[in-house]
């Protein structure tokens, strides 16, 4: 699979190379978000749908699409339109077949039921009580940089694939010897076909083994609880209807396994993404060595310019009247916050890559908006910072080997499943 495009000597300093002249300058815009183009550079088509066709319709997959800030963002906090609870991706929302049982994963939850769930599960990330993670999260980090080659090694292979995942099953309770199967069943269900939507049997199989795994898990520790969120979220008590309950083993499983794809994935993709948008500007790379103040800035920047989440699926329970065209009642509406994150509109100058951007318009959506925003966003920010610290340390000055970098073909996501880099 090719890399990144090298810098193109007309490009501006600081400017996304990948993003200028790349495919379907001109001709009739086509978007396919499974395909080899999108993960390679989904930018300039980015720009051509919010200039072009603010509301995109794709008839090949079925779903609406919709880029532009000022659509998206709202759209987000707007639960009353648009539905999550079909899921999330294309193919979940337009499987008439798939009968998911209502309100089981916060994800796909619409109020009441989400507000519910999100109050009980919030308590484990809210800035204070992830504050109290910081040292087992240092530990996994320098622990899994300890690991590796300082002199030339992958970025995400060996380190950014692997500390998150560790992070979540530790909180989780999740035994150390289950991790890296969970990791690689994680990767298969979210894998994609070029230009397919549907996940293939294999992904399906495993989905329903990672599934299958947490609910086993759930029922060992409601025989045996331990010190973990598994074992505390068997035991609270929700109060629906004014009556109390307590969660049954499909949520408490169907939120732990949310929470491996929701956190792992993301934030390894994130960090996989800081290389090599880095590489292609050593000189913020340098500057923020010698201030790491800025590291959080970086991070937010990073979020938005290549953030991990490119879009979220809605099914729509109203019909909505866009720029003159309307989307009819029940249809799947791509929210993608990877474009409006890019929508000069709301971001002058937005295909530059600059760790001291000023924010006058427009929120990051890197992380969502509304009522589902990010749940990790406080834990992420906090492995982020860490994470790039300890690579600035250990890589001070690096060049990133293009031949052997390798993207992933998933759903919902973009990143790096191979960055190799070595150390100059
Ligand atoms: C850089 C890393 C991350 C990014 C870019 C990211 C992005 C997002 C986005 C865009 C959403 C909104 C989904 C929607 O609107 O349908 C979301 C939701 C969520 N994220 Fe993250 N996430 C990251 C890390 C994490 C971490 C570390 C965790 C937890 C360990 C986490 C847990 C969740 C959960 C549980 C939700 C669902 C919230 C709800 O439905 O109320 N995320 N994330």
């Amino acid at each position: 699979m090719p890399g990144p495009h090298p810098p193109s000597s007309s490009a501006a300093p600081g400017t996304d190379s990948r993003s200028v002249d790349f495919h379907q300058t001109s001709g009739p815009v086509r978007f396919n978000p499974y395909t080899e183009e999108f993960f390679e550079s989904p930018y300039a088509i980015y720009r051509r749908m919010r200039d072009e066709a603010p509301v995109y319709y794709s008839e090949e997959l079925n779903f609406f699409a919709l880029t532009r800030y000022d659509d998206v963002a709202p759209a987000y906090r707007d639960f009353a339109t648009y539905s999550s609870a079909r899921g999330v991706s294309v193919d979940m929302v337009n499987a008439t077949k798939l009968k998911m049982p209502k309100g089981r994963v916060l994800i796909m939850m619409d109020p009441p039921e989400h507000e519910l769930m999100r109050k009980l599960v919030n308590r484990v990330f809210t800035p204070r009580a992830v504050a109290g993670l910081e040292a087992m999260v240092a530990t996994k980090i320098d622990s899994a940089l300890a690991r590796v080659d300082p002199r030339q090694f992958d970025v995400v292979s060996d380190f950014s694939a692997l500390f998150p995942m560790e992070i979540i099953a530790d909180m989780l309770g999740v035994p150390t010897e289950d991790r890296n199967e969970l990791r690689r069943l994680l990767d298969k269900g979210l894998e994609r076909q070029p230009g397919q939507a549907l996940p293939t049997r294999e992904s399906i199989d495993a989905m329903i083994a990672s599934g299958t795994y947490y609910f086993e898990l759930v029922q060992k520790r409601r025989r045996q609880p331990q010190d973990d969120m598994i074992s505390r979220l068997i035991d609270t008590e929700v109060i629906e209807c004014g009556e109390a309950r307590r969660l049954d083993d499909v949520e408490i499983a169907g939120f732990a396994n949310m929470l491996g794809g929701a956190g792992a994935e993301t934030v390894t993709k994130l960090i996989g993404n800081a290389i090599v948008v880095f590489a292609e500007h050593l000189d913020q790379w340098r500057r923020l060595r010698t201030d790491r103040d800025k590291v959080p800035a970086a991070f937010e920047e990073l979020l938005r310019f290549e953030g991990p989440s490119q879009y979220n699926v809605r099914y729509s329970l109203k019909e909505v009247t866009l720029h003159g065209r309307t989307i009819p009642q029940g249809s799947a509406v791509m929210l993608i916050n990877g474009a409006a994150n890019r929508d000069e509109r709301a971001f002058p100058d937005p295909d530059r890559f600059d760790i001291d951007r000023e924010r006058k318009v427009g929120f990051n959506l890197g992380f969502g908006y509304g009522i589902h925003s990010c749940l990790g966003a406080a834990l992420a920010r906090m492995e982020g910072r860490i994470a790039l610290n300890a690579l600035l340390d250990r890589l001070p000055d690096f060049e990133v080997d293009s031949d052997g970098l390798k993207r992933v073909n998933m759903t919902n996501v973009i990143g790096w499943s191979h960055v190799p880099v070595h150390a100059l």
